[in-house]
């Protein structure tokens, strides 16, 4: 849509294939940015027989055409950013005037990342479950009103990063966490910086919302999902930025009414990575087969996902907090085999039974439905007059029961590998 945003949510606990579908969209946008989020985040694109997994650059890159936007919202580590960026130099893709970087971004510092290992160790049995790269620090440090920001390394840098560095090693020490050594990494992020200079540091929410003067259109790139939300997830087992459709106006400088269509991504069956109540959980052989048949390990830290059959509740609840327009359903061809698929409906605790999600999920026990699987590979699918009747049924009870249209249907992890649908 000419002149506004949309939006591309994961809706659930993330990795929901955000990288695809953004990069499948990007021929019809003019930029693409990035909100919220740093290099926790780990989107993969594949395409022509090659995978690329992005952290901190926008999924739209892969289209010479577009500008690509680190907003204001987002967390940078300058030595993973450059460790990316040169990836795809290495590829072939020449970033420099098409990547811009907005001044506000903070900077995640090594310190901070070790600061989230040593709050993680301090937690216990409680820990979240972090990727580890100083995001919470990083958001603490902006929120404490104490971070650096990416136009700080434009001026005076050495001494700002020094004082921070400092503060860091002095929570640390009451902390008792001081068997670290970040020289190495230090000497890289420094590098990093030096390097992030020859990119485009701009003033971006002026730089978008000028281009949405003229007409442009701007699709906006999640990270996380909505239930990782620093205010709508599953505190305290959340990321800390705002993932949710908030978050775009936030983290990017544009307003309410700029907003277009909301695509809220989702896959066919639930996974989360990292600790926090999880009522669809199965601990059995289907779940194991789903992570098998899902290729379901973390794209960032290798990490298991936990899997389960796909939660209606927690979709409802995230489609209503972002005013979802449409649904975009992904990994469906993961299902090809199972004679029955599941749905949660509802969450029961004793005789109590909730449609809705309750303040904390934890104790809360998934209610099914079964509906028929469809016993027949999607894979070669690309037309919806294709669909097996029983995937065509799901599809369709998940549409009523969500009451929002799913306008994509995913079927393999292939760029081509995707149905619209009208
Ligand atoms: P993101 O963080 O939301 O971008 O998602 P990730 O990249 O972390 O995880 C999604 C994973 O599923 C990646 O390995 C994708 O290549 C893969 N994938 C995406 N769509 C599909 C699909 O429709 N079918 C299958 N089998 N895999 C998919
Ligand atoms: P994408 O964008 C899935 C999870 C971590 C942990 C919690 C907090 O690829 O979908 P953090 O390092 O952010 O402080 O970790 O959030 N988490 C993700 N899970 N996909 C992601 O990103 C995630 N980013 C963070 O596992 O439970
Ligand atoms: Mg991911």
């Amino acid at each position: 849509m000419k002149g506004k945003v949309d939006a591309l949510l994961g809706i659930v606990f993330g990795d929901e294939g955000k990288g695809k579908v953004v990069d499948f969209f990007t021929p019809r946008y003019d930029v693409v940015a990035r909100f919220a989020g740093g290099p926790n985040a780990g989107h993969t694109i594949i395409f022509g027989g090659q995978k690329f997994v992005l952290r901190s650059i926008p999924s739209g890159i892969f289209n010479e055409n577009a500008i690509n936007i680190i907003g204001n919202g987002c967390v940078i580590a300058p030595d993973l950013f450059m460790q990316e960026a040169q990836e795809l130099e290495a590829a072939g893709y020449t970033l420099t005037q098409r990547l811009h970087i907005s001044r506000r971004a903070h900077l995640i510092l090594p310190t901070h990342r070790v600061l989230d290992r040593a709050y993680e160790a301090a937690k216990g049995k409680d820990r979240v479950g972090t990727t580890g790269k100083g995001i919470g620090p990083t958001y603490s440090d902006k929120a404490a009103r104490v971070g650096l920001r990416v136009g700080d390394i434009l001026d005076n840098f050495e001494e700002k990063y020094a004082r921070l560095k400092a503060r860091h090693e002095q929570i640390l020490r009451d902390l008792h966490f001081t068997d670290y050594d970040i020289r190495e990494e230090e000497a890289r992020w420094m590098e990093g910086v030096a390097y992030m200079r020859r990119f485009p540091l701009k003033d971006t929410e002026i730089e978008i919302n000028e281009m949405l003067d003229a007409g442009r259109s701007v699709l906006a790139e999640g990270a996380q999902g909505s239930l990782l939300d620093i205010d709508h997830g599953t505190y305290p087992f959340v990321s800390s930025s705002s993932t949710t459709i908030g978050g775009v106006c936030t983290g990017l400088g544009v307003a309410p009414s700029r907003i277009g269509r909301v695509f809220g991504i989702f896959k066919a069956y639930s996974t989360r990575v990292g600790a926090g109540p999880f009522p669809v959980e199965l601990f059995d052989a289907t779940g194991d087969r789903i992570r098998d048949i899902g290729h379901e390990y973390g794209a960032v830290t290798g990490r298991n996902r936990r899997c389960g059959w796909i939660d209606l509740v927690a979709l409802r609840y995230a489609i209503t907090i972002n005013g979802v327009t449409d649904l975009v359903m992904m990994k469906s061809d993961v299902l090809d085999t199972f004679e029955t698929i599941r749905v949660c409906t509802a969450y029961k605790k004793g005789d109590d039974v909730l449609c809705h999600m309750p303040y904390d999920t934890a104790g809360w026990e998934a209610v099914y439905e079964d509906v028929p699987g469809w016993k027949t590979s999607l894979s070669a699918v690309r037309s919806e007059k294709d669909f097996p009747k029983a995937f065509a049924d799901y599809i369709a009870y998940l549409e009523k029961a969500l009451d929002a249209p799913i306008r994509i249907v995913s079927v393999g992890p292939d760029r081509e590998e995707t149905v619209m649908r009208e």
